[in-house]
């Protein structure tokens, strides 16, 4: 079919981003062309999340505008794809009963041919795993090399920068958690299924890529006595000719090795950066949690960081307010994250999650109130860390790859403001001509916020590139025509 259009929506991880980039380049091969604008599309998907009731909400208040599409286009299909479609489908029929297909995250492959079968019987699409035994290792390995690795770079958050699958599922099962059922088991890739696909990638102009995996760090493969751990893993890409950085998040704790953190300061492309979630500096709370470490352990692991990778910058999850959290507990995160000086912190208020371990045994007992009020006090001596290691940056020069023009720098003017990332993470913005986009140069930090650097650009000093004067046809200024959330119709 030709000349149709899809509309996608996506809330959630990385990893949602790249599925939806998938499931486009997928539709992109039947014929289907990708529209910013739901009013055009033939057909709707929302690519969902679980992880907080907040984010289900999102889904289903952009499910109940897009009913208004199906009146006026009722030959529209509207598919919910990813982790409520896997775990919530009952109640999206209930909740959303024109919703024509509901397609779970071992099967976002089928999208076509499932969108195809709509199409033929107007028939409800259902395929998600029944449970994590259902979805056994095989299969799920199946699921994803199936995909043709063919990307979409148009879905990209830019042209140059790339996410790649190393591992899927999760085998921790923190109590408070839903990916393990929603994502499967934990299953790492093989190697070389990863390198094919950072060379392609390279080959399309990408020169930075993002491993992904819920706990990226535990990934290794074993293929007879060969035995490829992440760290393996990046030496293995860390010479592809083109390639400028290599990141990976998400990482576990106790899975930070020693061979990981030497291959992070050997290597050069690698990035500076490492998050590293603690959750909580309580150890009771982390017993609860099931995430098998103390803050003690969190804090002696944050050393080793620092000590084996000098400069390397760290950041941070936190969840407030889980079942059984004194304020004597809370003051214990306060006081970690005084300690631990992180870059930033993303900060969470608990959200009960039906099917998991802590929804089963605990109570969701601290109020709401004090939920917000321990999120805003965390998050206060958060920023004070935030000010001062970006503080810390002035006067330093730093290696930024150029991502586009900033958001300050949308209205029209001779010079624009330009953005990107530091090699420790650090976002930079500074003035620069738009050519500069997509390469990386240095920029002599001048100032800088709790959250950004402001600087100067080392005139003409592109990095490892020769750039043209000419306005660049190899450097465009990224097309997002699907931002990761946008409102609805
Ligand atoms: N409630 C609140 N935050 C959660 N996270 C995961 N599950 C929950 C939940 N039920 C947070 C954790 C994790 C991040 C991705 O989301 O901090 O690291
Ligand atoms: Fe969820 Fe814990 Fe697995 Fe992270 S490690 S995805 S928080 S179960």
């Amino acid at each position: 079919m030709t000349g149709q259009k899809v509309y996608i929506e996506t809330v959630g991880c990385q990893m949602n981003v790249l599925d939806s980039e998938l499931v486009v380049g997928a539709l992109r091969k039947h014929g289907y062309a990708l529209t910013d604008s739901p009013v055009d599309a033939d057909v709707l998907l929302f690519n969902t999340c679980s992880v907080r009731e907040h984010a289900e909400e999102k889904t289903f208040s952009a499910l109940g505008r897009v009913r208004l599409r199906k009146h006026a286009n009722p030959d529209a299909v509207i598919g919910v794809l990813g982790c409520m479609a896997q775990k919530d489908q009952e109640l999206i029929r209930k909740r959303a009963p024109y919703v024509d297909m509901i397609v779970g995250t071992g099967q976002l492959a089928a999208v076509p041919e499932l969108v195809a079968k709509v199409r033929a019987t107007r028939e409800p699409q259902l395929a998600v795993s029944l449970g994590r035994s259902d979805a056994g290792r095989n299969e799920v390995e199946a699921s994803f090399v199936s995909y043709d690795p063919t990307r979409d770079p148009t879905m990209r958050p830019t042209p140059f920068q790339a996410f790649v699958r190393i591992q899927i599922g999760c085998d921790k099962f923190c109590t408070y958690c839903v990916v393990p059922s929603t994502r499967g088991p934990e299953q790492s890739r093989p190697p070389e299924h990863i390198w094919h696909e950072v060379r392609q990638l390279v080959d399309q102009g990408c020169k930075e890529v993002t491993l992904i995996g819920q706990t990226v760090n535990s990934y290794v493969h074993e293929a007879g006595d060969r035995r490829t751990r992440l760290s393996d893993l990046i030496a293995g890409m860390h010479d592809v000719t083109g390639l400028e950085r290599i990141k990976f998040v998400t990482n576990y704790p106790k899975d930070m090795t020693d061979d990981l953190l030497n291959a992070v300061r050997e290597l050069p492309k690698v990035v500076k950066y490492l998050h590293v979630p603690v959750q909580s500096g309580c150890d009771e709370v982390l017993k609860r949690m099931k995430r098998n470490y103390t803050a003690g352990y969190y804090m002696d692991m944050l050393a080793r960081c620092r000590e084996l990778v000098p400069g390397v910058s760290v950041s941070s999850d936190f969840i407030v307010g889980f079942c059984g959290e004194t304020e004597e507990s809370f003051q214990k995160s306060m006081e970690l994250v005084r300690a631990a000086k992180f870059k930033n912190s993303f900060i969470f208020k608990y959200s009960e999650r039906g099917g998991t371990k802590a929804a089963e045994r605990y109570p969701d007992d601290v109020p709401e109130d004090v939920k917000k009020r321990r999120n805003n006090d965390l998050l206060a001596v958060q920023n004070e860390n935030s000010r001062a290691d970006h503080r810390a940056q002035v006067g330093t020069t730093v290696e930024v790859l150029v991502e586009g023009p900033s958001r300050m720098s949308a209205k029209a003017t001779h010079i624009t403001q330009l953005t990107g990332r530091s090699m420790a993470d650090h976002i930079v913005v500074f003035d620069g001509p738009e050519r500069l986009i997509g390469h990386t140069v240095r920029v002599a930090i001048k100032d800088a916020s709790p959250f950004t650097l402001y600087g100067d650009v080392l005139t003409d000093d592109v990095v490892g590139a020769d750039v043209s004067r000419e306005p660049s046809a190899s450097a465009p200024v990224p097309a997002r025509p699907n931002k990761f959330s946008l409102p609805l119709v």
